[in-house]
């Protein structure tokens, strides 16, 4: 496993491995490595992507739960990482994680260059501050205050949204999809993360903490914006549906529906974790 061969056994290796192995739905890479494979790539040349993404994504949950922010106790069904370890072990296993993410990708052989510079430059795009970090800060700025349906919605697209797109957009690149198609791909991963926000707003309050594995009620207890908050439940899920509407289009346009990439759509408008 990459995480063994980056690191220095020991109580850093520990932390990062507790987060990594305690799973997760492993979402992104799936969708990586769908995509790659609904464009034909070469099935070897999406895994260190994959790996990478699923290592910054690992690292924002870490941090999110951490007490400066969604203040967590239960991750994966498990403990966070600051409460299995403390928090500046699990600062540091977040920032190591993010680092690592990189120099996976950099290092992987079955990649040419042109492919390298495209994967690490669209990642740390998506997940920087014009990303998934900037998501990250509004969301903390939004606490405890009335925003609208735009704001909440631009919130989502880059808290959640950006690390989804890039799995989709890099899964296609490697497949070397035309223009016409990335762009039909790009515009069914922006819907595609609204529904997967939206359903994680509505697990939250509907759902089952055993189950999806994290406590529920957190938005409520931080006074954050959701979809069901300010639309209703009701109002949440049709805006969802709606979504799915238009992420099952795209994906016909782009040429590439029925593939399992339609599964994953059913599958991310209807997960009970
Ligand atoms: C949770 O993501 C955090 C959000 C971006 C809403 P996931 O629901 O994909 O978490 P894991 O990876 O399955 O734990
Ligand atoms: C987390 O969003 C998004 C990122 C970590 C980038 P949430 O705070 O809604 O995620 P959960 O509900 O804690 O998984
Ligand atoms: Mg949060
Ligand atoms: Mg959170
Ligand atoms: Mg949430």
């Amino acid at each position: 496993m990459y995480v063994r061969d980056y690191t220095v056994p020991g109580r850093l290796q520990d932390s990062i491995l507790y987060s990594i192995e305690a799973g997760g739905k492993r979402l992104r890479p799936i969708l990586l490595l769908a995509t790659a494979e609904a464009f034909g790539a070469p099935s070897e040349k999406g895994v260190t992507a994959a790996a990478a993404l699923e290592m910054v994504h690992t690292y924002s949950l870490i941090h999110d739960d951490l007490p400066a922010m969604d203040n967590d106790d239960y991750r994966r069904g498990m403990p966070t990482n600051h409460k299995k370890f403390d928090e500046a072990t699990a600062i540091l296993a977040g920032d190591a994680l993010l680092t690592m993410s990189t120099q996976l990708i950099a290092e992987d052989p079955s990649l040419e260059q042109t492919e390298k510079l495209f994967l690490i430059q669209e990642l740390t795009k998506a997940a920087g501050p014009r990303g998934m970090v900037e998501g990250q800060m509004q969301d903390m700025l939004s606490e405890g205050k009335e925003i609208s349906l735009e704001a909440l919605e631009n919130i989502h697209k880059n808290k959640t949204g950006r690390l989804l797109d890039f799995a989709i957009c890099a899964g296609a690149r490697l497949g070397n999809a035309s223009e016409e198609s990335m762009e039909q791909m790009s515009e069914m991963a922006e819907a595609l993360g609204l529904i997967f926000q939206i359903q994680d707003d509505i697990l939250d309050v509907t759902g089952d903490a055993e189950v999806i594995g994290k406590p529920v009620g957190s938005d409520v207890i931080n006074d954050k914006s959701t979809y069901p908050g300010l639309l209703g439940l009701d109002g949440a899920v049709n805006q969802k549906n709606d979504y799915v509407g238009t992420a099952q289009a795209a994906l016909k346009e782009a040429g590439v529906e029925g593939t399992v990439l339609s599964q994953l759509i059913h599958y991310l408008s209807t997960r009970d974790h």
